[in-house]
Formats: C-alpha cells, structure tokens, sequence
C-alpha cells in the first residue's frame, strides 16, 4: 500500500518524508489556499523533495482548459500527476490526458459508478473520499468496498484506489483491509498510526527497568 501525504505545506512534507513513509503527495485547491503559498511554487518545492506523484488540481470546469492546465501543470515537473475533478468534462480531459501519456488523478469521487466511469476513462488514480461521506451519515468504507470490488471483476481496468478525505486511523485500518492501492492522509493520521498506549506504557517500563541495571549500549 502507498502512503501519500495530503498536504501543500512544504515544511510537513520536509518533516514526513525523513521517515520514509511517505511514496507521494496531494494537494487541492483548498490545501493551496491554506498553505497561503503560490501555487506553482508550492508544487515545483514538493516535486523537488518527492520522487512520487504529486498530484496538482485544475480549476478549469471545461474539458479543453482543463486538458491546457493540465498541460501547463506537467511543464512543473516529471512527477506532477494532474488531478480533474469527476465531472463529465472531468473525465473527458482525463481521456485526452492520459491517452497523451499524462498521469490522471481523478477527485472528489462519491459513488462507484463514477469511480467506474473514471477507470473507463483511463484514470491513473481514483480518489474516493471517505471523511466527506461520514459526514453526510454514509459510510465512506463502502464506498471503497464497492470500487474494490467492481474493478477487481474487471482486471483490465488499472486505476488506482486512492483512498481520500482520510480523518483518522480507522479510516487507514479500514482502508488497508479492503485493499485500497494508496492513501493520501494528513501528516497527524500518519503520526497517530504509530500511536499505542501500550507501546508507550510498554517502553516507560523497559527504561525505567534498564536503568536500574546501570548498564549502557555503547
Ligand atoms: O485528498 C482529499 C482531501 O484533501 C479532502 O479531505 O478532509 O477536506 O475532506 P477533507
């Protein structure tokens, strides 16, 4: 499973990728918005510290100016992966890009027929997004369930599930269990996923006790 890490934030990605985790990153409108940073800039930086895809956003609504952003957004860098939103302009460009040799992310995905619709249209990835359907009281699992298992009746479909709008560790368990391909999540699920009360109980009483033994490795 690849884990990308779901931020704009140059300083985070620093931070994450030392521990080796980290296989990509995404980012979104949104994300860039909050990072307060340019755009461009933001995805040239991240491009330039990750080896994996770094998915960019349109903002174009019409196929063709989302195939020329697009076009523009893959000038950044060689791992920019374009990312359209699952629209039926969305899933035009995502033909024409890819059948370009582009790399495609597809977003804001809500039901497994889109999910469908985009691995027709030659998507490199499919982003469902999990946190947004719980919070409209659906259960954003089944909907990974679902894509996992229509594109495994269909092999010759190769897009990636790209497990999105990630808020927590159950999500990532979840995930993992049904056999999404990649994660994007935020750098503090990432860093919970490491948590355990008993891992930290655990190593309190290994130091206290290896202490008392007055010894010392090196
Ligand atoms: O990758 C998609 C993600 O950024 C959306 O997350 O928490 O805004 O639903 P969220």
């Amino acid at each position: 499973m690849k884990f990308f890490l779901d931020t704009a934030i140059i300083s985070e990605v620093e931070e994450m990728l030392g521990t080796g985790l980290v296989d990509g990153v995404t980012t979104n409108p949104s994300l860039i918005a909050k990072s307060g940073n340019d755009m461009s800039d933001t995805i040239a930086a991240i491009c330039s510290l990750v080896d994996g895809p770094v998915s960019a956003e349109v903002t174009a609504t019409n196929w063709q100016g989302m195939v020329t952003e697009g076009e523009h957004l893959r000038k950044i860098a060689d791992n920019v992966c374009v990312k359209v939103p699952l629209t039926l302009e969305g899933l035009r460009a995502t033909h024409h890009l890819t059948q370009a040799g582009h790399p495609v992310n597809v977003t804001l995905c809500f039901s497994a027929n889109q999910a469908l619709l985009a691995a027709k249209a030659g998507a490199t990835f499919i982003s469902p997004f999990i946190g947004r359907l719980d919070d409209i009281g659906v259960d954003g699992m089944d909907l990974i369930a679902d894509i996992r298992a229509i594109y495994d009746n269909y092999p010759e479909l190769e897009t990636e599930i790209l497990a999105a709008s990630i808020r927590s560790v159950g999500h990532m368990r979840e995930s993992a269990l049904i056999g999404a391909d990649v994660a994007t999540l935020p750098a503090k699920v990432m860093k919970d996923m490491a948590l355990h009360p008993l891992t930290s109980s655990g190593l309190e009483a290994f130091l206290s006790d290896w202490e008392k033994t007055g010894q010392s490795i090196l």
